[in-house]
């Protein structure tokens, strides 16, 4: 399967410095892993202008960092998936652990969440990943495979294959600790396994799992190198076009 590079900028940048990453970004061009689908998410205050500005680029795709689950009403500050759709977007991260933590998303909204992406002919980038405390615990495996489970789980096999997992241990996000190529691996192949059992083989090999926490170009060779991760959701290290564009090659 090709391989996902995704940043997601997150909070960052002023409309100015956003305009200029992304006329980084595209310049270069030749840099980027030509297989790789590469995919920008930057805050949402900036989809329609992005959207123009990328109206001739057909290798970078545009993604949203979050969306509401109706369509349109009285929902006020909330964008709706109509509305993205509408402006160019593919991709709708779901679930991000700070959306999780600092807005209370809980799994019934990140599951309506996730049907109405589906529905527009999106594709939702859901997030899973334990806390430090639970690495510690010994009980991430379960803890992760439930996060997927009460969501996921609740989707057909047709709507799950057209979903991204990404699986972010919380411990390694913007904390320059990155989960072990090995570490990584263990849960992503568990994750396929789950899937496996839940959906059958032919969608467990179809949905890309991919990884995200401190991805950075010295660290990504190691772990896109591995048998189950099929790309990166990278936070700061895509906020730097030659970082973001090194991490794609490195996965060729
Ligand atoms: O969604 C990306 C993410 O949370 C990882 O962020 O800064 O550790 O690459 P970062």
């Amino acid at each position: 399967m090709k391989k996902y590079i995704i940043g997601n900028w997150k909070m960052n940048l002023d409309y100015a410095e956003a305009k200029s990453l992304l006329q980084e970004v595209a310049k270069a061009q030749d840099s980027f892993d030509k297989t790789a689908e590469i995919v920008v998410c930057p805050p949402l205050v900036y989809i329609s202008v992005f959207h123009e500005l990328l109206k001739n680029n057909e290798w970078i795709k545009l993604g949203a960092q979050n969306v509401y689950c109706e369509n349109n009403g009285a929902f006020t500050g909330e964008v709706s998936p109509t509305q993205l759709k509408s402006m160019g977007v593919s991709y709708v991260i779901i679930g991000h652990s700070e959306r999780r933590q600092y807005f209370g998303e809980d799994n019934k909204m990140l599951l309506a969440k996730v049907k109405a992406v589906l529905k527009q002919g999106m594709t939702p980038i859901f997030c899973c990943g334990e806390h430090l405390q639970v690495r510690k615990s010994n009980v991430f495996k379960e803890f992760v495979m439930k996060q997927i489970e009460d969501v996921l789980f609740e989707l057909s096999a047709d709507e799950m294959q057209k979903v991204i997992i990404a699986y972010e241990p919380i411990w390694a996000i913007g904390t320059g600790q990155t989960a072990t190529a090995a570490q990584a691996q263990e849960i992503h192949a568990l994750i396929r396994l789950r899937l496996e059992k839940q959906f059958g083989a032919k969608v467990s090999t179809q949905v890309p799992i991919i990884y995200g926490g401190s991805m950075k170009p010295d660290n990504a060779g190691e772990l896109l190198g591995q048998k189950d991760i099929d790309g990166g959701l990278i936070g700061g290290a895509s906020l730097d076009a030659e970082s973001f564009a090194a991490i794609s090659k490195v996965s060729e």
